[in-house]
């Protein structure tokens, strides 16, 4: 009697990163990939400048790649050619993780709803490059991160996950973002596992795990 066919194994979820700064998001991506069953594999790591995060991919054998817009005539062909590098990598779903540009048409029309942001507040409060800054001028007492999937505009697309981080009384920016990074890599790695392994379903603003419909 023939052995069953061994069943496929599942490849993991073919993960690209894109960064602009240390990669400590990217590095705690890293450390997750190799855990059996997490789902995710780091592919690919791009980034808009010579970034320490590419250097962190190099040193995990990532293979890497620089699109600087100053490369560019404009901004519409710095965006398709940074839609170019990610779709060399092939993959499933992609992270903006400390990627500090806007990406645009070209990009979303091939990576849109599979690309997912992380942002040191809780979105909609605090959008933009100064999120830990900002909240702690505004006085807020609760603060922390979000995870959404990337729209055209800045950090306003669907949220998927977000952690509450408190403000301390004596806390400063450099306090207060150390706590809120710590929290957001460690929600990161759980959102960009679980977006592997059950797939990701946005409808509207609602965005839930699964290949079914929100809230089935
Ligand atoms: C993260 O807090 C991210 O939300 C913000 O920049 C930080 C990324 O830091 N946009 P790193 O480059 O991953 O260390």
């Amino acid at each position: 009697m023939p052995s069953p066919p061994t069943p496929p194994t599942r490849a993991a979820g073919r993960l690209v990163v894109l960064a602009s700064g240390t990669g400590s998001t990217l590095a705690a991506v890293l450390a997750a990939h190799d855990e059996p069953g997490y789902g995710a594999r780091v592919v690919g790591v791009v980034a808009d400048r010579p970034a320490a995060a590419l250097d962190r991919a190099r040193d995990a054998g990532v293979p890497t790649a620089l699109v600087a817009p100053a490369d560019f005539d404009d901004r519409a062909a710095w965006d398709r050619a940074l839609a170019q590098a990610v779709a060399v990598f092939d993959p499933d779903l992609v992270l903006l993780a400390g990627f500090m540009r806007l990406v645009g048409p070209a990009f979303l029309d091939r990576f849109g709803g599979r690309t997912l942001n992380t942002h040191p507040a809780l979105l909609p409060a605090f959008p933009g490059a100064h999120g830990v800054r900002d909240a702690l001028a505004y006085g807020v007492t609760l603060t922390g991160c979000t995870v959404h999937v990337v729209d055209a505009g800045l950090d306003s697309g669907p949220v998927v996950a977000q952690r509450a981080v408190e403000v301390l009384p004596d806390d400063d920016e450099g306090t207060l973002r150390a706590r809120i990074q710590a929290a957001e890599r460690e929600l990161v790695v759980q959102v960009v596992g679980r977006a592997a392994r059950e797939g990701l379903h946005v409808e509207g603003r609602r965005v839930r795990f699964g290949r079914g419909r929100p809230g089935a």
